[in-house]
């Protein structure tokens, strides 16, 4: 039975690699190397407190109108990542998936992500949902176009299932780092009722002891969907 005050489902907006890196006079890619390594850790302890799924934002439908060095940098680094960290991710049990367009990406970066989804495919511990060339805006729209296709009508729980991650339940906590507040076009419909929790750390920092402080956030939290605060206490909706 899990812990209600464990989420099970924790996304992420990876938030700061850039500027951990200018603060010590590092080119960017060196940040969102580190960044890398923060991911590791983060799924980890993740896994440690019993959290199910972790969804992250690594490349969304807008970063490329990054400088073409840094988008090719990020590429290169995420095709490196996969075929290095494959062989953990496997001895860890976590299932990889990549949530996104896979329009626009090269055939190399398509084939170590099929590869990595692939090899990972059989494990339970934790699915990692990696988001990659995502956007919330085109998730919906790709989601609509289904329905259109298969002449479905146009319900909540229709789009939910054609929806990117269908595979997963909605994010019951999504933190993002770097202390901006906004949610850049990440889980859209998703965290129609995620609790959020801001952090000023920047991402390459993330570490147990922020996850939880984000955890404790969230468990102090009263998730109403709706209902008043009563309705809630004793289940009478
Ligand atoms: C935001 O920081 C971070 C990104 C756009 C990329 C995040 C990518 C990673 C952590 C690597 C993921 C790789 C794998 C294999 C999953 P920013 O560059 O916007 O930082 P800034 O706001 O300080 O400039």
């Amino acid at each position: 039975m899990p812990d209600s005050k464990v989420p099970q489902h924790i996304a992420i907006v990876m938030d700061g690699n850039g500027r951990w890196a200018s603060k010590r006079y590092l080119p960017r890619i060196a940040g969102h190397r580190q960044g890398v390594e923060s991911l590791k850790r983060c799924a980890r302890a993740c896994d440690e407190r019993g959290v199910r799924v972790l969804t992250v934002f690594a490349f969304s439908s807008e970063n490329w109108k990054r400088p073409s060095e840094e988008v090719s940098g990020l590429m290169d680094l995420f095709a490196l990542a996969l075929s290095r960290e494959v062989r953990q991710l496997q001895a860890d049990g976590v299932q990889l998936r990549f949530v996104g367009d896979r329009a626009g990406l090269s055939a190399r970066v398509l084939q170590h992500m099929q590869q990595a989804q692939d090899a990972t495919a059989g494990n339970s511990r934790l699915v990692l949902n990696v988001c990659f060339n995502y956007g919330g805006r085109w998730d919906i729209l790709q989601a609509a176009s289904t329905l259109q296709e298969q002449g479905l009508a146009f319900t909540e729980e229709n789009l939910s299932q054609a929806m990117a991650t269908a595979h997963v339940p909605d994010p019951d906590l999504v933190i993002r780092t770097g202390g901006e507040q906004r949610i850049s076009n990440f889980l859209l419909w998703q965290s129609a009722y995620s609790e959020f929790f801001f952090s000023d750390v920047l991402w390459p920092d993330f570490d147990a002891a922020t996850l939880d402080q984000a955890i404790a956030s969230y468990a102090q939290r009263e998730r109403r969907f709706g209902l008043t605060s009563e309705q809630v206490q004793t289940g009478s909706a």
